[in-house]
Protein backbone atom coordinates (compact mmCIF):
# COMPACT_ATOMS: atom_id res chain seq x y z
CA UNK A 1 0.00 0.00 0.00
CA UNK A 2 1.09 3.71 -0.47
CA UNK A 3 -0.24 6.73 -0.92
CA UNK A 4 -2.20 6.25 -3.51
CA UNK A 5 -4.11 2.96 -3.01
CA UNK A 6 -5.72 1.79 0.18
CA UNK A 7 -7.46 -1.45 1.60
CA UNK A 8 -11.14 -1.67 1.03
CA UNK A 9 -13.57 -4.97 1.63
CA UNK A 10 -15.01 -5.93 -1.88
CA UNK A 11 -16.34 -9.28 -3.17
CA UNK A 12 -15.36 -10.45 -6.83
CA UNK A 13 -18.50 -12.71 -5.95
CA UNK A 14 -22.38 -13.05 -4.33
CA UNK A 15 -22.26 -15.28 -1.68
CA UNK A 16 -21.88 -16.08 2.13
CA UNK A 17 -20.37 -13.90 4.32
CA UNK A 18 -16.94 -15.63 3.33
CA UNK A 19 -16.30 -13.78 -0.28
CA UNK A 20 -15.69 -10.75 1.63
CA UNK A 21 -11.82 -10.09 1.04
CA UNK A 22 -9.62 -7.41 1.41
CA UNK A 23 -7.93 -5.75 -1.13
CA UNK A 24 -5.86 -2.92 -2.80
CA UNK A 25 -7.64 -0.22 -4.60
CA UNK A 26 -6.53 3.19 -6.14
CA UNK A 27 -7.78 6.15 -3.49
CA UNK A 28 -10.67 7.50 -5.02
CA UNK A 29 -10.16 11.71 -6.17
CA UNK A 30 -13.42 13.99 -4.65
CA UNK A 31 -15.05 15.32 -7.85
CA UNK A 32 -17.09 18.72 -7.79
CA UNK A 33 -18.87 19.40 -4.81
CA UNK A 34 -17.21 16.07 -3.24
CA UNK A 35 -14.76 15.85 -0.34
CA UNK A 36 -12.28 12.72 -0.11
CA UNK A 37 -12.74 10.99 3.82
CA UNK A 38 -10.31 9.02 5.52
CA UNK A 39 -13.12 6.34 7.03
CA UNK A 40 -12.48 5.68 10.89
CA UNK A 41 -15.52 3.78 11.39
CA UNK A 42 -18.25 2.45 9.20
CA UNK A 43 -21.52 1.38 10.54
CA UNK A 44 -23.79 -1.72 9.19
CA UNK A 45 -26.88 -2.21 7.39
CA UNK A 46 -28.93 -4.97 6.88
CA UNK A 47 -28.52 -3.95 2.90
CA UNK A 48 -24.78 -4.53 3.13
CA UNK A 49 -25.75 -8.56 3.47
CA UNK A 50 -28.44 -8.38 1.53
CA UNK A 51 -26.20 -6.56 -1.60
CA UNK A 52 -23.51 -9.22 -0.67
CA UNK A 53 -25.42 -12.35 -0.96
CA UNK A 54 -28.32 -11.86 -3.54
CA UNK A 55 -27.88 -11.11 -7.36
CA UNK A 56 -30.58 -8.83 -8.53
CA UNK A 57 -30.72 -5.95 -6.28
CA UNK A 58 -29.64 -2.12 -6.87
CA UNK A 59 -26.09 -2.80 -7.38
CA UNK A 60 -25.45 -5.79 -10.52
CA UNK A 61 -23.00 -7.95 -10.56
CA UNK A 62 -19.66 -7.71 -8.01
CA UNK A 63 -16.80 -6.59 -7.87
CA UNK A 64 -17.82 -4.17 -5.35
CA UNK A 65 -17.35 -2.21 -1.99
CA UNK A 66 -20.52 -1.67 0.35
CA UNK A 67 -20.89 0.12 2.91
CA UNK A 68 -23.31 4.03 3.36
CA UNK A 69 -22.57 4.99 6.77
CA UNK A 70 -18.91 7.07 7.29
CA UNK A 71 -17.74 8.78 9.98
CA UNK A 72 -14.13 10.25 9.67
CA UNK A 73 -12.12 12.86 8.86
CA UNK A 74 -12.00 15.65 5.56
CA UNK A 75 -8.64 15.06 3.45
CA UNK A 76 -9.20 16.90 0.59
CA UNK A 77 -12.35 19.15 -1.28
CA UNK A 78 -13.54 18.87 -4.72
CA UNK A 79 -14.25 22.41 -6.72
CA UNK A 80 -17.39 24.55 -5.05
CA UNK A 81 -17.18 22.74 -1.85
CA UNK A 82 -17.56 25.25 0.98
CA UNK A 83 -19.35 23.54 3.89
CA UNK A 84 -15.97 21.48 4.93
CA UNK A 85 -11.99 21.54 4.74
CA UNK A 86 -9.53 19.27 5.20
CA UNK A 87 -9.15 18.24 8.43
CA UNK A 88 -13.16 18.66 9.64
CA UNK A 89 -14.45 15.08 11.58
CA UNK A 90 -17.30 14.48 9.66
CA UNK A 91 -20.46 11.86 9.18
CA UNK A 92 -22.88 11.09 6.52
CA UNK A 93 -24.85 8.46 4.41
CA UNK A 94 -23.40 8.34 0.58
CA UNK A 95 -26.15 8.58 -1.33
CA UNK A 96 -28.02 5.44 -0.95
CA UNK A 97 -28.22 2.81 -3.21
CA UNK A 98 -25.35 3.58 -5.77
CA UNK A 99 -23.13 5.90 -3.71
CA UNK A 100 -21.78 2.69 -1.62
CA UNK A 101 -18.15 2.02 -0.55
CA UNK A 102 -17.61 2.89 3.00
CA UNK A 103 -15.53 -0.47 3.51
CA UNK A 104 -12.55 1.33 3.11
CA UNK A 105 -9.97 3.38 3.71
CA UNK A 106 -10.90 6.08 2.23
CA UNK A 107 -14.63 7.52 0.12
CA UNK A 108 -15.62 10.34 -1.66
CA UNK A 109 -19.24 11.54 -1.04
CA UNK A 110 -21.41 15.13 -1.80
CA UNK A 111 -20.16 17.26 0.63
CA UNK A 112 -23.81 17.75 1.66
CA UNK A 113 -24.48 14.04 2.16
CA UNK A 114 -22.22 14.55 5.50
CA UNK A 115 -22.56 16.47 8.54
CA UNK A 116 -19.94 17.98 11.51
CA UNK A 117 -19.41 14.43 13.94
CA UNK A 118 -21.27 15.48 16.84
CA UNK A 119 -18.50 16.29 19.01
CA UNK A 120 -19.37 13.96 22.20
CA UNK A 121 -19.40 10.89 20.54
CA UNK A 122 -16.14 9.39 19.17
CA UNK A 123 -16.34 7.76 15.45
CA UNK A 124 -17.94 4.59 15.86
CA UNK A 125 -20.78 6.00 17.86
CA UNK A 126 -20.98 8.76 14.92
CA UNK A 127 -20.79 5.62 12.39
CA UNK A 128 -23.67 3.72 13.92
CA UNK A 129 -26.38 6.41 13.21
CA UNK A 130 -26.19 7.55 9.69
CA UNK A 131 -28.57 5.22 7.62
CA UNK A 132 -30.25 4.20 10.00
CA UNK A 133 -30.88 7.43 11.98
CA UNK A 134 -31.77 9.05 8.83
CA UNK A 135 -34.50 6.18 8.01
CA UNK A 136 -36.14 6.92 11.04
CA UNK A 137 -35.72 10.64 10.59
CA UNK A 138 -37.45 10.52 6.67
CA UNK A 139 -40.11 8.15 7.61
CA UNK A 140 -41.18 9.78 11.35
CA UNK A 141 -40.63 13.68 10.53
CA UNK A 142 -40.07 14.18 7.33
CA UNK A 143 -42.90 11.77 6.22
CA UNK A 144 -45.52 11.63 8.84
CA UNK A 145 -44.87 14.90 10.28
CA UNK A 146 -45.11 13.16 13.75
CA UNK A 147 -46.42 15.62 16.56
CA UNK A 148 -46.37 16.09 20.06
CA UNK A 149 -49.20 13.42 21.66
CA UNK A 150 -49.51 11.56 18.88
CA UNK A 151 -49.06 7.68 19.04
CA UNK A 152 -46.56 5.54 17.19
CA UNK A 153 -46.69 1.76 16.83
CA UNK A 154 -42.35 1.20 15.79
CA UNK A 155 -42.12 -2.44 14.84
CA UNK A 156 -38.87 -3.82 15.70
CA UNK A 157 -38.01 -1.25 18.13
CA UNK A 158 -34.66 -2.85 18.95
CA UNK A 159 -33.06 -2.91 15.88
CA UNK A 160 -31.00 -0.05 14.33
CA UNK A 161 -33.47 1.85 12.30
CA UNK A 162 -36.12 1.19 15.45
CA UNK A 163 -34.20 2.36 18.20
CA UNK A 164 -33.38 5.42 16.74
CA UNK A 165 -37.47 5.91 15.68
CA UNK A 166 -38.13 5.40 19.57
CA UNK A 167 -35.60 8.26 20.49
CA UNK A 168 -36.63 10.34 18.03
CA UNK A 169 -40.65 10.21 18.51
CA UNK A 170 -39.52 10.85 22.06
CA UNK A 171 -37.77 13.73 21.79
CA UNK A 172 -40.77 14.88 19.28
CA UNK A 173 -43.53 14.28 22.16
CA UNK A 174 -44.83 11.37 21.09
CA UNK A 175 -46.58 8.51 22.75
CA UNK A 176 -44.42 5.34 21.35
CA UNK A 177 -45.42 1.44 21.26
CA UNK A 178 -42.21 -0.83 20.48
CA UNK A 179 -42.70 -4.93 19.66
CA UNK A 180 -39.43 -6.78 20.18
CA UNK A 181 -38.98 -10.37 21.93
CA UNK A 182 -39.21 -10.07 25.57
CA UNK A 183 -35.85 -9.96 26.43
CA UNK A 184 -35.21 -6.74 25.03
CA UNK A 185 -37.96 -4.65 26.55
CA UNK A 186 -35.81 -3.72 29.43
CA UNK A 187 -33.75 -1.82 26.77
CA UNK A 188 -37.03 -0.44 24.81
CA UNK A 189 -38.38 1.58 28.14
CA UNK A 190 -34.77 2.52 28.65
CA UNK A 191 -34.94 4.38 25.48
CA UNK A 192 -38.04 5.93 25.66
CA UNK A 193 -40.88 3.33 24.81
CA UNK A 194 -43.90 3.81 26.50
CA UNK A 195 -45.49 0.62 25.97
CA UNK A 196 -43.52 -3.14 24.71
CA UNK A 197 -45.19 -5.34 22.78
CA UNK A 198 -43.91 -9.31 22.71
CA UNK A 199 -44.73 -10.15 19.37
CA UNK A 200 -44.17 -13.64 19.46
CA UNK A 201 -46.50 -14.06 21.72
CA UNK A 202 -49.03 -11.52 21.78
CA UNK A 203 -50.84 -10.32 18.73
CA UNK A 204 -50.10 -6.59 17.95
CA UNK A 205 -53.18 -6.39 15.75
CA UNK A 206 -55.55 -7.40 18.46
CA UNK A 207 -53.46 -5.30 21.42
CA UNK A 208 -52.63 -2.20 19.97
CA UNK A 209 -54.96 0.47 18.53
CA UNK A 210 -56.01 4.37 17.35
CA UNK A 211 -51.91 4.91 16.64
CA UNK A 212 -51.56 7.96 14.27
CA UNK A 213 -48.35 6.23 12.78
CA UNK A 214 -46.62 2.67 11.80
CA UNK A 215 -43.43 2.27 11.36
CA UNK A 216 -42.83 -1.11 9.77
CA UNK A 217 -39.18 -2.72 8.82
CA UNK A 218 -40.44 -6.48 8.78
CA UNK A 219 -42.50 -6.85 5.98
CA UNK A 220 -45.59 -7.02 3.27
CA UNK A 221 -47.53 -9.01 6.07
CA UNK A 222 -46.48 -7.01 8.74
CA UNK A 223 -47.80 -4.08 7.10
CA UNK A 224 -51.46 -5.44 6.17
CA UNK A 225 -51.74 -6.77 9.68
CA UNK A 226 -50.70 -3.27 11.12
CA UNK A 227 -53.60 -1.58 9.34
CA UNK A 228 -56.21 -2.15 11.30
CA UNK A 229 -54.10 -0.73 14.60
CA UNK A 230 -54.10 3.04 12.76
CA UNK A 231 -56.93 5.40 13.34
CA UNK A 232 -59.22 6.48 10.27
CA UNK A 233 -56.49 8.78 8.50
CA UNK A 234 -53.45 7.46 10.05
CA UNK A 235 -50.21 6.88 8.49
CA UNK A 236 -48.36 4.02 7.81
CA UNK A 237 -44.69 3.99 6.76
CA UNK A 238 -43.66 0.42 5.12
CA UNK A 239 -39.70 0.42 4.89
CA UNK A 240 -39.83 -3.12 2.84
CA UNK A 241 -43.26 -3.53 2.01
CA UNK A 242 -45.16 -1.08 0.02
CA UNK A 243 -47.62 -3.11 -2.78
CA UNK A 244 -50.76 -2.37 -4.46
CA UNK A 245 -52.86 -4.64 -2.21
CA UNK A 246 -50.91 -2.69 0.98
CA UNK A 247 -51.92 0.55 -0.71
CA UNK A 248 -55.82 -0.87 -1.70
CA UNK A 249 -56.34 -2.58 1.78
CA UNK A 250 -55.05 0.99 3.18
CA UNK A 251 -57.61 3.13 1.03
CA UNK A 252 -60.56 0.06 1.91
CA UNK A 253 -59.84 0.68 5.96
CA UNK A 254 -59.62 4.54 6.07
CA UNK A 255 -56.01 5.35 6.29
CA UNK A 256 -52.78 5.32 4.62
CA UNK A 257 -49.73 3.69 3.68
CA UNK A 258 -46.66 4.48 2.17
CA UNK A 259 -43.13 2.80 1.09
CA UNK A 260 -40.67 4.90 1.85
CA UNK A 261 -36.55 4.72 0.84
CA UNK A 262 -33.63 6.51 3.12
CA UNK A 263 -31.99 9.25 0.83
CA UNK A 264 -28.74 11.09 1.56
CA UNK A 265 -30.04 14.26 3.52
CA UNK A 266 -27.90 17.31 5.04
CA UNK A 267 -30.72 18.91 6.53
CA UNK A 268 -31.68 15.28 8.44
CA UNK A 269 -27.86 14.92 9.37
CA UNK A 270 -27.61 18.30 11.21
CA UNK A 271 -30.68 17.66 12.33
CA UNK A 272 -29.69 14.57 13.79
CA UNK A 273 -26.43 15.95 14.81
CA UNK A 274 -28.22 18.24 16.82
CA UNK A 275 -30.32 15.46 18.59
CA UNK A 276 -27.06 13.72 19.63
CA UNK A 277 -25.64 16.44 20.56
CA UNK A 278 -28.37 17.46 23.01
CA UNK A 279 -28.03 13.83 24.88
CA UNK A 280 -31.92 12.45 23.11
CA UNK A 281 -30.27 10.41 20.35
CA UNK A 282 -28.42 7.63 21.69
CA UNK A 283 -26.75 4.98 19.28
CA UNK A 284 -26.49 1.72 20.96
CA UNK A 285 -23.74 -0.15 19.70
CA UNK A 286 -24.46 -3.53 19.64
CA UNK A 287 -20.98 -4.87 18.35
CA UNK A 288 -17.36 -3.53 17.24
CA UNK A 289 -15.46 -5.30 14.75
CA UNK A 290 -12.04 -4.57 13.21
CA UNK A 291 -11.95 -3.93 8.98
CA UNK A 292 -10.67 -7.31 8.35
CA UNK A 293 -12.98 -9.01 10.72
CA UNK A 294 -16.08 -7.76 8.27
CA UNK A 295 -17.33 -11.09 7.58
CA UNK A 296 -17.68 -11.94 11.72
CA UNK A 297 -19.68 -8.87 11.44
CA UNK A 298 -21.77 -9.59 8.42
CA UNK A 299 -22.30 -12.87 10.19
CA UNK A 300 -23.97 -11.20 12.97
CA UNK A 301 -26.10 -9.05 11.17
CA UNK A 302 -27.51 -11.30 9.38
CA UNK A 303 -28.68 -13.22 12.27
CA UNK A 304 -31.21 -10.37 12.67
CA UNK A 305 -31.16 -10.31 16.45
CA UNK A 306 -28.91 -7.25 16.94
CA UNK A 307 -29.92 -4.30 19.39
CA UNK A 308 -28.70 -1.51 18.08
CA UNK A 309 -25.86 -1.18 15.38
CA UNK A 310 -22.97 -2.69 14.41
CA UNK A 311 -19.91 -0.85 13.37
CA UNK A 312 -16.34 -1.56 11.69
CA UNK A 313 -13.24 -0.15 12.85
CA UNK A 314 -11.12 1.29 9.84
CA UNK A 315 -7.70 2.03 11.67
N1 LIG B 1 -36.56 1.41 3.08
C1 LIG B 1 -35.45 1.87 3.62
O1 LIG B 1 -34.96 2.93 3.25
C2 LIG B 1 -34.78 1.11 4.74
C3 LIG B 1 -33.81 1.76 5.51
C4 LIG B 1 -33.23 1.07 6.57
C5 LIG B 1 -33.60 -0.25 6.82
N2 LIG B 1 -34.52 -0.87 6.03
C6 LIG B 1 -34.93 -2.25 6.28
O2 LIG B 1 -35.57 -2.28 7.54
C7 LIG B 1 -35.28 -3.51 8.18
C8 LIG B 1 -34.78 -3.23 9.59
O3 LIG B 1 -33.49 -2.62 9.52
P1 LIG B 1 -32.62 -2.52 10.83
O4 LIG B 1 -31.35 -1.88 10.48
O5 LIG B 1 -33.43 -1.97 11.93
O6 LIG B 1 -32.40 -4.10 11.08
P2 LIG B 1 -31.78 -4.85 12.33
O7 LIG B 1 -31.05 -3.90 13.20
O8 LIG B 1 -31.03 -6.01 11.81
O9 LIG B 1 -33.07 -5.38 13.11
C9 LIG B 1 -32.83 -6.32 14.11
C10 LIG B 1 -33.98 -6.26 15.09
O10 LIG B 1 -35.17 -6.74 14.48
C11 LIG B 1 -35.99 -7.25 15.52
N3 LIG B 1 -37.00 -8.12 14.92
C12 LIG B 1 -36.80 -9.12 14.04
N4 LIG B 1 -38.00 -9.65 13.68
C13 LIG B 1 -38.96 -8.94 14.34
C14 LIG B 1 -40.38 -8.97 14.36
N5 LIG B 1 -41.09 -9.87 13.64
N6 LIG B 1 -41.04 -8.05 15.12
C15 LIG B 1 -40.36 -7.15 15.84
N7 LIG B 1 -39.01 -7.08 15.87
C16 LIG B 1 -38.32 -7.97 15.11
C17 LIG B 1 -35.01 -7.93 16.43
O11 LIG B 1 -35.50 -7.84 17.75
P3 LIG B 1 -35.86 -9.16 18.56
O12 LIG B 1 -34.58 -9.97 18.64
O13 LIG B 1 -36.36 -8.64 19.84
O14 LIG B 1 -36.89 -9.87 17.71
C18 LIG B 1 -33.72 -7.12 16.29
O15 LIG B 1 -33.51 -6.27 17.40
C19 LIG B 1 -34.30 -4.25 7.31
O16 LIG B 1 -34.99 -5.20 6.52
C20 LIG B 1 -33.72 -3.16 6.43
O17 LIG B 1 -33.28 -3.65 5.20
C21 LIG B 1 -35.12 -0.21 4.99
Amino acid sequence: MNDTTMRAISQDLIGGPEVLTEVELPVPTPGPGEILVRVRAAGLNPTDWRHRGASGLFLGEPPFVLGWDVSGEVVATGIGVTLFEPGDAVFGMLPYPYGHGAFAEYVVGPARAFAPKPVNLDHIQAAAIPLAALTAWQALVDTAKLQAGQRILIHAAAGGVGHFAVQIAKARGAQVIGTASAANHEFLREIGADETIDYRTTDFAEAVGDVDVVLDSIDNENSLRSLRTLRPGGLLVSLRGGTDELATAAQDLGVRAVRMLVQDDHAGMIALAELAESGALRPAVAGVFPFEAAAKAHALGETGRTVGKLVLTVP
